[in-house]
């Protein structure tokens, strides 16, 4: 498949790079260099036209991108990047002609629901979320169920919580990983279910839990999504036990 992979310069979009290049034929695009990939497309997921001259020829769109955590308080460029920036994504796939997104979201999609009293599953609607990031990924999902139901595109969004880096052992933010929490997972693990996902054959718009603890499996749903994608994270980790 000529897959277009967004937001290829970070935590996620790495890893996901060369696991979607064993077997796919994989452009490149971020804001920035990608380490590594010297072809990688710079680009602003903000800048509909361009969008529109890089798509061209592709069959699959993976998405990545995230505006940096800093972005989103009083009113920053933050929420903006997210939800303009999909939609962007989401229409130049549609009038690219591409059948098939996925699309990192994540579980604070359901962050308004009181956390002790609540098992987050793929199928848990309405979902709610607070203002700020947790607000634009719930945008994010509705816009792309939205684009499903009126296209018949094939959208896959992937609800990671807390991923860090186990090589550098590092968050996003570069901050060290101190402790683990009932979400981490590792950033390869995310990787691998958006590969899995874009290669599952019948999607229509369905939503994944991934995450590496015990309680995870126990207050999410994350087994149904290890048997629906054929999908099993290599690392797992327990809060308990320091990094
Ligand atoms: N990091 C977490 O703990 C976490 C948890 C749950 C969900 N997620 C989701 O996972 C996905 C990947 O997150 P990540 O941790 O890899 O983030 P990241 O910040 O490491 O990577 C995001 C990439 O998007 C790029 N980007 C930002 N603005 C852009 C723009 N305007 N145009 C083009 N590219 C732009 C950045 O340069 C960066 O390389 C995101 O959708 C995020 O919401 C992350």
């Amino acid at each position: 498949m000529r897959v277009l992979l967004t937001g290829a310069a970070g935590l996620v979009g790495r890893p996901a790079y060369d696991q979607l290049a064993e077997d796919h034929d994989v452009t490149a695009l971020d804001i920035r260099p990608v380490d590594g990939v010297p072809d990688a497309v710079e680009g602003d997921v903000l800048d509909f036209k361009r969008l529109l001259e890089v798509m061209a020829g592709h069959d699959a769109v993976v998405n990545t991108i995230m505006a940096p955590n800093q972005s989103y308080a009083d009113n920053g460029p933050g929420f903006t990047i997210n939800v303009s920036g999909l939609y962007n994504l989401l229409e130049a796939a549609h009038r690219s002609g591409i059948r098939q997104f996925v699309h990192t979201s994540s579980g604070a999609v359901h962050t308004g629901y009181p956390h002790e009293d609540t098992r987050y599953t793929h199928d848990l609607y309405p979902l709610k979320a607070p203002p700020g990031y947790a607000l634009s990924k719930l945008l994010q999902e509705e816009m792309a169920r939205s684009f499903h139901e009126q296209h018949g595109m094939s959208i896959a969004c992937i609800r990671p919580w807390s991923i860090i880096d186990t090589q550098r052992m590092v968050t996003t933010d570069g901050k060290p990983v101190n402790s683990y929490s009932w979400g981490t997972i590792d950033c390869r693990d995310v990787a691998s279910s958006l590969v899995r996902a874009l290669e599952a054959k019948d999607i229509g718009f369905e939503c994944f839990y991934v995450m590496a603890t015990d309680e995870a499996y126990e207050r999410t749903d994350v087994a149904w999504t290890e048997e629906r994608l054929n999908w099993k994270p290599a690392h797992r980790f327990d809060p308990q036990q320091k990094p």
